[in-house]
């Protein structure tokens, strides 16, 4: 396997880093693998131009549409590996569940699979979070401000707190003859500062007396009490940078396109990302604890907490 950076070093913006499978003669080694967990971690795209996951051609061309018309393969469909569900179908759909989530688990597996022997660092210490089918065209895809993926963002999840954990997306367009286009901009070390400090709620993690208060909220287990400072602060600035319409325009962008069968993963975390267009993806999410990086010192969580001057956890 080799891994090439071709571009001119250009700080605080992502890069693209390919990687071509397999490479020469060389296996992949530990020092390898480090140095491309080092570019995802600080804000790299690494790209494999042809997927690494094999998708059969029958459950490609069912999650096409190419075979049924069931609106079930028409909205985007979450899986959860841990419990073997699929979140957003509804009764109507109970059919083409199974067969769905069948699909979906298989590509979960698949990437779980590469990923053990391509992140060395990481393999085994992940703790796998949701897989998606996205097959619903994102140029012109109406949503809430808040949930709009055509703005730039660094993702945060509000209802799955990773208490400091990376996140790691590993994205596959299946799509047989368009691309999927992405922008980014700055990554999170560049501007997440300046998004942080803008929420407003910095000092108040290091209050003790706020402290206290989050103390006895959580004992009584009150809504919201679960969520960690940390998680509080990324959802925050991933809200505030949706909201800022002048930022929106004005920031420094790239624009990446993803080929058919390609894939390409990403910590969305420190990417400021925006999908424009493309229908068709898979993806499998992975929540690597700072115990496993190899730059935690640089990762949103040490940088937040540098700002904060506080542990932000819990
Ligand atoms: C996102 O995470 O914002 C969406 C990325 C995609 O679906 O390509
Ligand atoms: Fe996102």
């Amino acid at each position: 396997m080799t891994a090439v950076a071709p571009q001119p070093d250009q700080p605080g913006l992502s890069h693209l880093v390919v990687v071509q499978l397999p490479g020469p003669s060389s296996a992949w080694n530990d020092t390898l693998a480090r140095e491309v967990c080092s570019q995802l971690e600080l804000g790299d795209i690494i790209l494999f131009p042809t997927s690494p996951v094999d998708i059969p051609p029958a459950d490609r061309d069912l999650l096409l549409g190419r075979k049924q018309t069931s609106s079930a393969y028409h909205k985007n469909i979450a899986y959860r590996p841990s419990e073997y569900r699929l979140t957003g179908l509804d009764a109507s759909e109970q059919a083409e569940a199974a067969e769905l989530r069948r699909i979906l688990r298989d590509y979960s597996q698949a990437s779980v699979e590469f990923l053990s022997r391509f992140l060395l660092p990481y393999a085994g210490k992940w703790k796998l979070d949701y897989a998606s089918f996205r097959p619903v065209e994102e140029q012109g895809r109406p949503a809430r401000l808040h949930a709009r993926n055509d703005l730039l963002h660094f993702d945060s999840f509000p209802t799955r707190p990773t208490n400091g954990a990376r996140i790691l997306r590993f994205f596959t367009n299946i799509n047989p003859a368009q691309n999927r286009v992405w922008l980014t901009s700055q990554t999170f070390e560049s501007f997440g500062p300046q998004f942080a400090r803008k929420t407003g709620r910095l000092d108040s993690f290091r209050s003790p007396f706020l402290r206290g208060l989050s103390t006895v909220a959580r004992t009584l287990r009150l809504p919201g009490s679960h969520r960690p400072p940390y998680d509080e602060l990324m959802h925050r600035c991933h809200n505030a940078m949706k909201e800022d319409a002048a930022f929106q325009q004005t920031t420094p962008k790239s624009r990446w396109e993803f080929p058919p069968n390609s894939s390409w993963m990403v910590c969305t975390d420190c990417v400021s990302h925006a999908v424009l267009s493309g229908q068709y993806a898979l993806e499998q999410t992975f929540l690597v604890p700072q115990s496993a990086l190899v730059e935690a010192q640089r990762s949103p969580l040490a940088i937040l907490e540098n700002l904060a001057g506080t542990r932000l956890t819990l």
